[in-house]
């Protein structure tokens, strides 16, 4: 049995840069192409090892035709991967209600009533691949396993890091580390004042203790900051681990350029599109 059995797929906020779309439809059910961004995170963190999935909704998204059974389709189209059209049958699924849009902090807090031991949290808008699959031979990623596997090792929390261009540091948390450690996780720096190029990339490996540290970390005091204060303590105390996830590509369907640039990518690099979509591709920047 893996170390851990739980992971919360977080997808609690408004989505308010991806409306108007995100006002009828979750801007975690956007597909990468054809695969929606929740059906690659269920897969990923299902490959993990984990047997509960907990997803993060707020009260007026409707996650329900997303995380419902589709195998009767399967007859219409024989080649899909049958994981892609049941993606959450394996596994225990529950959904919990984040009231309030208050940071991540508060979106986990509403998951760990149900949780005991160990747990990841993948941010339900990104998606990182380090294969590029078609669905019809499907391959999850392996971020949440590397996260899964430095915990086996070391024992301490772990976030995943991935390397960005350095006037990008500005939209992330970014770290100072030593060696695995992480000693300072700075808040959106300038790239003057950044500390390195690695920065938090959505993937998170919390232990235990973290529900009591968010009652003490709590939201009303943090605000948004709260899972940076848990992280804090960690790194102040027995220690918070990076995972640099080197080789991954990283989509985010939380905005529109970062979602439209996804599609374009992830569809060069796939085995059935790449060779259809780069000719168009060329043919219709010539036109330019
Ligand atoms: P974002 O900050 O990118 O999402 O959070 P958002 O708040 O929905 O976006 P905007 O600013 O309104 O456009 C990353 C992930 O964390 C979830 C989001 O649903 C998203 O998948 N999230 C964010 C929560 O679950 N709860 C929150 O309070 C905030």
């Amino acid at each position: 049995m893996a170390a851990v059995q739980d992971a919360l797929l977080v997808a609690g906020g408004l989505g308010t840069r991806m409306l108007p779309t995100s006002a009828s439809v979750p801007k975690e059910a956007l597909p990468l192409v054809d695969v929606p961004a929740l059906v690659h995170l269920a897969r990923e963190a299902v490959a993990a090892g984990v047997q509960r999935l907990h997803i993060i909704s707020s009260p007026r998204k409707d996650m329900n035709a997303l995380l419902g059974d589709h195998a009767w389709l399967q007859e219409k189209r024989p080649d899909l991967d049958p994981q892609l059209l049941s993606p959450f049958s394996d596994v225990e699924v529950h959904i919990h209600i984040q009231h309030e849009p208050l940071g991540l902090g508060n979106a986990i807090e509403s998951a760990l009533g149900d949780i005991e031991g160990p747990f990841l949290v993948l941010l339900g808008d990104n998606i990182l691949l380090d294969q590029h699959s078609s669905p019809q031979e499907f391959t999850p990623s392996n971020a949440s396993k590397k996260l899964v596997e430095n915990f086996e090792k070391n024992g301490l929390p772990c976030v995943g890091l991935l390397a960005v261009q350095p006037e990008e540091v500005s939209n992330y948390g970014v770290v100072r580390k030593e060696g695995e450690k992480i000693l300072e996780i700075c808040e959106k720096p300038t790239q003057e004042q950044a500390p390195s190029n690695l920065v938090l990339c959505g993937r998170y490996l919390f232990t235990s203790d973290a529900k009591n540290l968010l009652r003490h970390y709590d939201v009303e005091t943090y605000g948004e900051l709260q899972s940076i204060a848990l992280q804090q303590h960690w790194m102040k105390n027995d220690g918070l681990l990076g995972v640099e996830l080197t080789n991954f590509q990283w989509y985010d369907s939380g905005k529109p350029l970062p979602w439209l640039q996804a599609q374009v990518d992830h569809a060069l690099r796939r085995n059935d599109l790449s060779t259809a979509f780069r000719a168009w591709l060329r043919e219709r920047l010539d036109q330019d």
